[in-house]
């Protein structure tokens, strides 16, 4: 696939933001969140409008005389690029576009511009692309030659730009030829889960809010360096790494997308690969950003998200991030507990309470035995937790058994075991 397709735009584009209420069907925009996303995409907000409608106007979505507004501050603030937090028809891009002399991006083309330029496995790229195409199919009726001398910029990065004259056939051919490269990607992916599940190993998933501090946090957890940004949806793929938790438990940890409000159906599936790794954990880490004056909306909506995608039924614990930036850490209850990814405090609390939420779950553990031991070893096989054992030259026995954190506990009590 071109790599070019989802190369980044570094120029920034002058833009103005047009948040929509609307009464029916029920949408509630949130400006900051909007304003995050639009500057994570590359633009600069030189001015924002709110609207309030009963129903979208079919024509130009928020109305002629909003629209005649908008054209005002468009003509003043020298604006390209107008973002409108809504979900546009191909009829009403146009529409407005034409009136406006100027760009106009609704929430879903900007959501997958972003996608688009954080991608980063080759199936969230394929993934990415074929959303995109998706999207462009629906809009390939109307005429694009009034957009064509822009090429790139945001909301055009991708397929789009080089496609505009392309006909559907070629599009439905090369949607078609993904569909299957993805099958295919995900068939393996799928094989490296069923390998996991079949050696028994833990899995644990990191969800959250965007920028709640996952990735940071999935750094710390696993000592290792990645990517974080301080922008929204640095992270698109799942990352998968090992991680050791107390009592010699090796479980692996997944980081995975910021989820935002409303998250526009169509792209679910651009994101579908991390969403898996989600709905196949053991246990999620829901990360908060415990400085965050809404945190507590955030979190309904990543509760919302969990449940639309079949994950609310998984043990989750929660990690509340950005500890440093607060002064009174005591609030809360038992269930939270206080981080900070960055400075790396709290983080063997975490770890126990992640063995705690583990508890319905199973692990290996290995147990070496002397010769001398046998009634221990009796009593091992009685709980019907062995798998394997391997006798030494010295007659020393290595016992690996597969238990839950609880009868863990029992065994050790009874054994003498350290835990
Ligand atoms: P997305 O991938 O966009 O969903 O973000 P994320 O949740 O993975 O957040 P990320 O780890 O990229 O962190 C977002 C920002 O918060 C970065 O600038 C981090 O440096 C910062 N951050 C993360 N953890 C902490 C923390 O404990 N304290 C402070 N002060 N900042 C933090």
């Amino acid at each position: 696939m071109p790599t070019e397709l989802f190369q980044r735009e570094k120029k920034t584009e002058r833009a103005l933001i047009l948040s929509v209420t609307i009464r029916s069907p029920r949408y509630e925009p949130d400006q900051d969140e909007f304003i995050q996303l639009a500057e994570s995409a590359g633009a600069t907000i030189v001015c924002n409008l709110s609207a309030s409608l009963s129903e979208p106007h079919s024509r130009t979505f928020v109305g002629k005389g909003k629209t005649a507004e908008v054209a005002e501050l468009v003509k003043k603030h020298r604006v390209g690029i107008i973002f409108v937090d809504g979900t546009l028809s191909p009829g009403q891009e146009k529409n407005l576009e034409s009136h406006l002399c100027a760009r106009v991006v609704d929430r879903t083309r900007l959501i997958l511009d972003i996608f688009a330029t954080r991608a980063k496995t080759f199936e969230g790229r394929l993934q990415v692309e074929l959303a995109q195409l998706n999207y462009i199919k629906t809009r390939l009726v109307r005429g694009w030659t009034h957009l064509e001398r822009q090429k790139g910029g945001i909301g055009l990065r991708g397929p789009g730009e080089s496609q505009l004259e392309t006909d559907r056939r070629l599009i439905s051919r090369r949607i078609d030829s993904l569909k299957i490269r993805l099958d295919k990607v995900k068939n393996s992916r799928f094989s490296g889960r069923k390998a996991r599940r079949r050696n028994q190993i833990v899995t644990i998933a990191i969800v959250g809010y965007t920028n709640a501090g996952k990735s940071t946090l999935f750094n710390a957890l696993t000592n290792e360096n990645n990517i974080a940004e301080d922008q929204l949806f640095a992270t698109l793929d799942p990352t998968i790494r090992k991680i050791n938790l107390p009592g010699g438990i090796e479980a692996v940890l997944a980081d995975t997308v910021g989820f935002i409000q409303a998250l526009p159906h169509s792209l679910i599936d651009a994101f579908r690969a991390t969403l898996e790794e989600t709905i196949n954990a053991d246990l999620l880490i829901h990360v908060q950003d415990g400085s965050h004056p809404e945190r507590r909306s955030q979190e309904a909506s990543v509760l919302k998200v969990l449940q639309e995608i079949g994950a609310s039924k998984i043990p989750q614990i929660v990690a509340v991030n950005k500890s440093d930036r607060i002064l009174d850490t005591n609030i809360g209850n038992q269930n939270l507990t206080w981080v900070s990814a960055f400075y790396k405090t709290g983080l063997e609390q975490l770890k126990l309470k992640i063995v705690e939420g583990l508890d319905g779950a199973s692990f290996e553990r290995k147990v070496r035995l002397t010769p001398e031991q046998g009634s221990k070893r009796a009593f091992l096989y009685s709980t019907g937790s062995v798998i394997k054992e391997v006798v030494f030259e010295d007659g020393s026995i290595l016992m690996t058994i597969f238990v839950s954190q609880s009868r863990w506990y029992e065994i050790c009590k009874n054994c003498g075991f350290e835990r």
